[in-house]
Order: C-alpha cells, then sequence, then structure tokens
C-alpha cells in the first residue's frame, strides 16, 4: 500500500512554489524499530542532543515524538531537548550553535485549512554537509510514525487516500547570526549609492573651492592678463580635475577590492571604473559651472558643504534602490526621470544599484540565508535590468553622467562670459552670435569718431595742457601707444542698475553710484613713461585696470597700440606688462617659477626666457632668494618681484599701479634703476604717491583729482605753470634778521615770508617778480661772502613738484566741495 503525500518545500525557493512528491512505504509493525539513531558527533567537550524538538502543543505532534523516542529509545537532555515553542527552540539553537544534528518543530495549523494537516518543519545544520541526507531519513522515519500512527487512529477501516489528513513538512537551516558579508549587503543596498556619492562630492567642494580662490585673488586674472588664453586656463583646469577623478575612480574601485566588498569583486573593473571616473567628472563640471555665481572661497564652501547637504537628503530619498527603479515606471510621468537625469548623484545611483543587484549577496529566504548573487559582467552594462523591463540599461547611466558634465560645461562657458564678478569684461547676452567671438574679424570702419558730447566737455576743462591734450588723443595722425578718449567710469550696485532700468533719471540717480573717472583724455607715446598722480581714490588704478579689461568703461575709448580695450582685449594683453596695486603671487610658487611662468605666456623661447628671468632678479636684487617660495618673502621682496613679472617678455606697455610702496630706500632706487632701463622701445604708464619717484622717472607727469585730468606736462612745465616761482632760504648772522628783511623786501616788492625760524628764512618769490632775481641774488653774494655781512648762508629753489600737486589737488578738492553743496 502506498500512500501520495505532499511535501511544500518553501515558496520562495525559487520564483515557483516547488512541490516535491515522495512515495513513502507504510511501516509494519515492529519494523525497523531496532534501527539505531544517528550518531551524535559534536565539537569536543560540547554536550550534542540528536534532536531538539517542540510540538508547540500540537497532541498529534506529541504522540509522533513519543513513538520516535520509544521506538529508539531516545533519553531525554541526552539524546534529545525538549521545548515549549518554536521560539524557545530557535533561541536555544542560536545560543548553542552545533550541539545538535536535527531540530524538529510541529506547527500549528492555519485556521483557514480545509483538511487537518500536520505541518511540521526540520532544522538543519547547513554547515554540515554530511548530516542533508540523513535529514531527509529522519523525514522519511517521521512520516512512517504519522502514517502508522493516523492509520492507528483510523484503525485501518478507511483508506489514507480518502481521509481528511494530509502532511506539510518544512526545511530551515539552523538560525545563525548575520555574516559580515550579508550586513555588508544590506548597508550597500541601503546607502551604498549615498555613501559613494557623498565621498565624490568632496571632489567638488575642492574644485569649486580652487576656481573661486584663483578668482578671488585674482591670480585667474593675472595670467589672463599677461597674455594667457581663457580656454588654456580652461583647460589646465579641466586637465588637473581630470587626473584628480581618474586617481578617485581607481582608489575607490581599487579600495573596495582590497576591503573585499563584494560589490568590487564581482562586478567588472572597466564598468566600474567608468562609473565612478564619469560620475567624479560631471561633478567637476558641475563645479565649474557654479564657480561663476560666487566670488569669495568662503562662499565657495558654504556653497560646496550645501550643495553636498542637499545631495544627502536627496540620496537619501531619491537615490535609494527601489525609488531609482520606480522613477523610471510608466506610473511615474517622465518628467521627474528627465529632471533626474540633470542630477548626476541619480544618474550614479541608477547605475551603482544595477551592479549591486547582480553582484551583492541575495537574500535566499528558502535557504534562509544569503548566497552571492550571479556578477556584473561587462556585457550587463550594455543590457538593461532583466527584472524590470522598462528600466535602461547601465550604460545609458553613464552616457548621462558624461552629458550632465558637458551641459554644466556648456552653462559655465556662457555664465562666465556674461557674469563677470569684476573680473573682467561682461560680454553681451548674446556674445555668441558675434562673429569677433569666434575670431572671424569682419570689415570695420577705421574712421574713428569722436564721441558726441565731445563740445561740451572741451569747454569745461579748465586749463590749457588738459585742453591740448583732448585735441592730442582725438588726433590720429600721431602715432600713440596708448589713446584714452573721453573715459569714464561708474561704478553702480545691483539695485543701481535696476533702478536705472526701471526708474525715471531722477528718482534713479537717488540710488547711490560711484563716479570713478569722469572725463579722462591722455595719450601716451612710444619712449615715454607718464606718472599718474593723485589722491586717493582718483581714479588712478581704474584707469589702469580698464587698459587691462578688468573693468569696463562705462563711457569713451581706450586703444592700446590702437587696438580697442573693448573689443580687442586679448589682442592688447599681448602687449601688456602689469605690476598691480596689490601683489598677486602664488603662494607656493619661487620668483624664478613666477617669472618663467610669466615668460611662457609672453611666449618668449626657454632659454631667453632663463636670461631675462636672472637679469631681472639681478637688477631688484633678488637673485639669491629666487628659489625660495615667494610665501616666505616679506611685503617689499614681493613688490620688487611683481614689477619683475611687469617687465618680463618685452611688453608694449607696462603698467606700473603704485610699484614702489613698501620699498625701502635702497630697493628703491634699485627698482627705479629697472623701471628706468625698461622705459627704452615701449610706453609705461605709472602711478605712485612719492613725488621725487615721479620726477626721476617719468616724461610728463598728469595729476588726477575725482576721476578727472587736473594738469599734464613735464615735470619743469607744470611746476612753471602752477608753481609759485621760486623759494629763497637765508640763514641770518645773529642779530641781522631785521636787515635781512629790509633787505630782501627792498629788491622783490610781491615777496611773501613762508616760513621764519631763529634766523632761518623762508620767502616765496613769485613768477612776476622773477625779473628782480638777478639783482637780489647778486646782491646776496655780496653779502655772503663779507665776514661782517648779515647774511651767513642762502639757496634758492623753484617750486617743488609736490606743492604744484597740492596746490592742484587742493583747487580741485574746494571746487569739488562747492559742486557737491
Ligand atoms: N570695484 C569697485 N567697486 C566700486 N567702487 C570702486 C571699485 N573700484 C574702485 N572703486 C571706486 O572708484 C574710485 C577710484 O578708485 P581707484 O582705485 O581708481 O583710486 P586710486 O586713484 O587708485 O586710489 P589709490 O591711490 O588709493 O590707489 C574710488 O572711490 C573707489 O572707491
Ligand atoms: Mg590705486
Amino acid at each position: 500500500m502506498s500512500l501520495i503525500m505532499e511535501v511544500n518545500f518553501d515558496k520562495s525557493i525559487l520564483t515557483q512554489p516547488t512541490r516535491n512528491i515522495h512515495e513513502i512505504e507504510i511501516p509494519r509493525e515492529g519494523n525497523s524499530k531496532k534501527l539505531q539513531f544517528y550518531e551524535c558527533k559534536a565539537a569536543p567537550n560540547v554536550p550534542c542532543y540528536k534532536i531538539v524538538y517542540t510540538s508547540d502543543g500540537i497532541s498529534f505532534g506529541e504522540t509522533v515524538m513519543s513513538q520516535l523516542v520509544s521506538d529508539y529509545q531516545l533519553k531525554l537532555d541526552k539524546d534529545f531537548k525538549n521545548f515549549t515553542s518554536v521560539k524557545e527552540m530557535e533561541a536555544w539553537m542560536f545560543s548553542h550553535q552545533n550541539e545538535t544534528m536535527f531540530g524538529l518543530a510541529f506547527i500549528p495549523n492555519s485556521i483557514l485549512d480545509t483538511v487537518d494537516t500536520l505541518s511540521y518543519t526540520l532544522y538543519y545544520n547547513r554547515s554540515r554537509e554530511e548530516l542533508h541526507f540523513p535529514l531527509l531519513s529522519l523525514q522519511n522515519i517521521i512520516d512512517n510514525n504519522i502514517i502508522y500512527l493516523r492509520m492507528k487512529e483510523l484503525n485501518r477501516t478507511q483508506d489514507l487516500m480518502d481521509s481528511r489528513y494530509s502532511v506539510q513538512v518544512d526545511y530551515k537551516s539552523f538560525p545563525q547570526p548575520l555574516t559580515t558579508k550579508d550586513g555588508q549587503t544590506l548597508v550597500f543596498k541601503i546607502s551604498g549609492p549615498t555613501f559613494f556619492s557623498i565621498s565624490a562630492m568632496f571632489i567638488l567642494i575642492v574644485s569649486l573651492n580652487n576656481l573661486v580662490v584663483e578668482k578671488e585673488f585674482r591670480l585667474r586674472f593675472s595670467m589672463i592678463m599677461m597674455g594667457m588664453k581663457e580656454s588654456a586656463y580652461f583647460l589646465s583646469w579641466l586637465i588637473t580635475f581630470l587626473v584628480i577623478s581618474l586617481v578617485f575612480a581607481l582608489v575607490n574601485v581599487l579600495g573596495g577590492m582590497i576591503f573585499q566588498m563584494s560589490i568590487f569583486l564581482n562586478a567588472n573593473f572597466v564598468v566600474l571604473f567608468l562609473l565612478f571616473f564619469s560620475f567624479s567628472f560631471s561633478l567637476i563640471c558641475l563645479s565649474f559651472f557654479l564657480s561663476t555665481f560666487i566670488k569669495e572661497s568662503r562662499n565657495a564652501l558654504i556653497l560646496g558643504f550645501t550643495v553636498l547637504a542637499i545631495s544627502f537628503i536627496l540620496n537619501l530619498t531619491v537615490s535609494n534602490g527601489g525609488i531609482v527603479y520606480l522613477l523610471y515606471s510608466d506610473k511615474i510621468s517622465p518628467f521627474f526621470y528627465i529632471i533626474f537625469s540633470f542630477y548626476p548623484p541619480f544618474n550614479f545611483a541608477k547605475v551603482f544599484i544595477d551592479i549591486a543587484s547582480k553582484t551583492l549577496p541575495e537574500y535566499d529566504s528558502a535557504l534562509r540565508r544569503f548566497v552571492s548573487g550571479p556578477g556584473y559582467s561587462f556585457t550587463d552594462f550594455f543590457v538593461g535590468k532583466n527584472s524590470y523591463d522598462y528600466v535602461p540599461a547601465s550604460w545609458i547611466g553613464v552616457g548621462l553622467l558624461f552629458l550632465d558634465g558637458l551641459f554644466f560645461l556648456i552653462l559655465y562657458w556662457y555664465c562666465d562670459n556674461v557674469i563677470s564678478d569684476g573680473n573682467g569684461i561682461r560680454k553681451s547676452p548674446i556674445f555668441f552670435l558675434y562673429p569677433s567671438y569666434w575670431g572671424i574679424q569682419c570689415f570695420r570702419s577705421k574712421e574713428h569718431k569722436a564721441p558726441s558730447d565731445d563740445n561740451i566737455t572741451f569747454s569745461k576743462f579748465e586749463t590749457d595742457d588738459v585742453k591740448v591734450e583732448f585735441k592730442r588723443a582725438r588726433d590720429w595722425s600721431q602715432p600713440a601707444i596708448v589713446r584714452i578718449i573721453s573715459l569714464r567710469k561708474t561704478f553702480s550696485g545691483f539695485f543701481s542698475r535696476i533702478a536705472h532700468k526701471i526708474l525715471p533719471q531722477k528718482y534713479a540717480d537717488k540710488f547711490s553710484e560711484k563716479k570713478a573717472l569722469k572725463e579722462l583724455n591722455l595719450v601716451v607715446r612710444d619712449n615715454e613713461c607718464v606718472s599718474l598722480l593723485g589722491h586717493n581714490g582718483a581714479g588712478k588704478s581704474t584707469t589702469m585696470n580698464i587698459l587691462t579689461g578688468l573693468f569696463e568703461q562705462s563711457h569713451g575709448e581706450a586703444y592700446v597700440s590702437d587696438l580697442d580695450v573693448k573689443t580687442s582685449i586679448s589682442a592688447v594683453r599681448k602687449q601688456l606688462g602689469i605690476c598691480p596695486q596689490h601683489d598677486i603671487l602664488w603662494d607656493d610658487l619661487t620668483a624664478e617659477e613666477h617669472l618663467e611662468l610669466f615668460g611662457d605666456l609672453k611666449g618668449i623661447p626657454r632659454k631667453e626666457c632663463k636670461e631675462q628671468v636672472k637679469s631681472l632678479l639681478d637688477s631688484v636684487e633678488l637673485s639669491k632668494v629666487g628659489h625660495h617660495l615667494t610665501k616666505t618673502y616679506s611685503g617689499g621682496m614681493k613688490r620688487r618681484l611683481s614689477i619683475c613679472i611687469a617687465c618680463i617678455g618685452n611688453p608694449k606697455l607696462i603698467l606700473l599701479d603704485e610699484p614702489t610702496t613698501g620699498l625701502d630706500p635702497y630697493s628703491r632706487k634699485k627698482a627705479w634703476n629697472l623701471i628706468h632701463n625698461m622705459k627704452k622701445g615701449r610706453a609705461m604708464i605709472l602711478t605712485t604717491h612719492a613725488m621725487d619717484e615721479a620726477d626721476y622717472l617719468s616724461d610728463r607727469i598728469a595729476i588726477m583729482a575725482n576721476g578727472e585730468l587736473k594738469c599734464i606736462g613735464t615735470s619743469l612745465s607744470i611746476k612753471s605753470q602752477y608753481g609759485s616761482g621760486y623759494n629763497l632760504m637765508v640763514v641770518a648772522n645773529s642779530g641781522h634778521e631785521d636787515s635781512i628783511l629790509t633787505l630782501i623786501q627792498h629788491k622783490v616788492k610781491d615777496l611773501k615770508v613762508v616760513s621764519e625760524n631763529a634766523g632761518n628764512f623762508i620767502f616765496n618769490i613769485p613768477k612776476h617778480q622773477v625779473s628782480e632775481l638777478s639783482d637780489l641774488i647778486s646782491e646776496m653774494e655780496k653779502q655772503s661772502s663779507r665776514i661782517d655781512g648779515i647774511i651767513k648762508d642762502w639757496g634758492i629753489s623753484q617750486t617743488t613738484l609736490e606743492e604744484v600737486y597740492l596746490k592742484v589737488t587742493q583747487k580741485s578738492e574746494f571746487s569739488f566741495s562747492k559742486n557737491k553743496t
């Protein structure tokens, strides 16, 4: 007689539930009872139970177990252990690993069962394969007992086939703690994308900070001013960051392998590398784009960490395994998927989860343990994820990361040109439509038209020299290296710009504006050095900054070698050498490296460059420390290096903004010599507050006040024009002070006593009385040569430049305050 029994394995052992059908012999009375139960083997000194069991209150289960115990003469607490519930039994098995061979638990029936089912679970030790076959024998014994006892119960009167009884068997491995790999699986699945994308975010912060620091300290602009192409600057950083990305990708993948992470061990190396590299590439491009909005490195860090924090939150929600795939399903609008495609961590998370789902150990609920994934091959990269048809293949995710990068680079290119940040001329929002941007030169009229308000401004000038300069600036027949025509510069804030666009003039004017340059006309010729003098805020640096393209003029024109700085700034910069008012140096480069860098930017051959570096450093006494980092330099040494930088590469125009500020007298003399020697064959504009410097170095001196040119000419001419004549110094022999006053006042009528101190007199002889000087001088000589003469010593000097300066600027200050009131 045979009985068909259904044995249910756990439904999730495979995707389809499996049913095994066993044919079992019904035992006959007394048959196989004397068989030996399995020999108990455990570790030495560890108790070994043949079987642990619980009937969990099921009386028939208790009967079956009693039959087993009596058949095989099993002894309680020696051969077997009894528990009151499954929970209690599993807890014991968990805490007593390898102390039993089998476990048996009878499970209460489901109340929905229509037949009287006896369910039991057999527990086995998955690490002891030699016991797997005996497990089936044990099942056979138990099943035989069940059938025997049921038949006994039915008194063999009814065919079991027609009865309402059935038996259900489950298998379970002994409970055990999660292994490190299982824990890894959970960690990777839940937070892997977040963890790895957050670590990559630091690349974004570092690159953003680097870009903004160079902008903040005008290092970028300094190189651009010295002739470096924007594209070269951009490429140099891009290549640097790409190398960092390469290293980052390699360290990530190799690190994962070294630390035995399944995802890195079971996936294709090239795919992993591509994923990490493309991700860091997209983040770097994002940092380029973000850098266009920030001026200060402090803000760059704030922005970088804000992006990191937002990414962290978004990653935890969106980039989480299930949600990433959900976004692709047709239940969710494609809008979200498209939007998130522009968010690199999302694309990264998608591919990461693709790889993780094939490489990480999966929990097999049939086996009740984690089994290693099938692995992620290079072909899987091009195939969609099998279980979700709507999820695109991984290569699309990586492709999107590269596309994101390109998209951010295009935005960077646009914003960098349109947003000036005070670091260069801002271009029109449609700059890319102009052929000149792409280097295509269209036909342009050579005729230079004078600004329309020329007549008004001309009549406004008070002095002839300024009027002459006005005309000279417009005389294109006279060659000039620098030609500045009616230059104006107004610094207006954001609100002021808006106000001028939307409000009537009289209201808009209420929003503060700073007129740094009001009407400047200036010409500098070849072999000429013009000094710009003026009070703080007179507009000297602004003039220079417009010539270098740092600021864009609000009105008027500026030309260098007949090239308009507004439209041909790149060509202009090739001819410039600049020493800015504030040193722009890299702390971690030496003086020699600085000069070689700028020499290279100017395109001078290496050999010649080395010679120039040596002679320039010699000329300012820096050759001994030329190989030291500039962060170790004093302020004066940095200044001298800045002067050398301006002079390297034979520029056509050298702009020196207060070059000798902070230099000791010896270094200053050296710097003067260098500047003096450099004058030959080029034009130079120098700003200074030291009158002796202007006197010594310049061919012409221009004094500015409140953004306007107040006087211009050679040192002699402005002294004679604006000076107050001559100063006569007389030292009287004691007791003859009054006689001296009488004598001199007799000779020169309009004489002024400037100072009188213990017999030392300073008189001012006005210009119209200069004719009287010869008479006076011969009288002085006579008096001083006589032993009993009234004069001990005397001297005469022309008005100093300082006096002229004070006179001119005081006058303009007066008119300025008068205008204001
Ligand atoms: N970026 C700017 N934004 C707003 N105002 C500015 C800016 N740069 C300069 N100014 C203003 O323009 C005016 C002229 O400044 P500039 O630097 O040209 O003076 P300067 O003659 O070089 O003075 P100093 O001798 O102190 O160097 C000043 O009032 C200054 O405040
Ligand atoms: Mg200045």
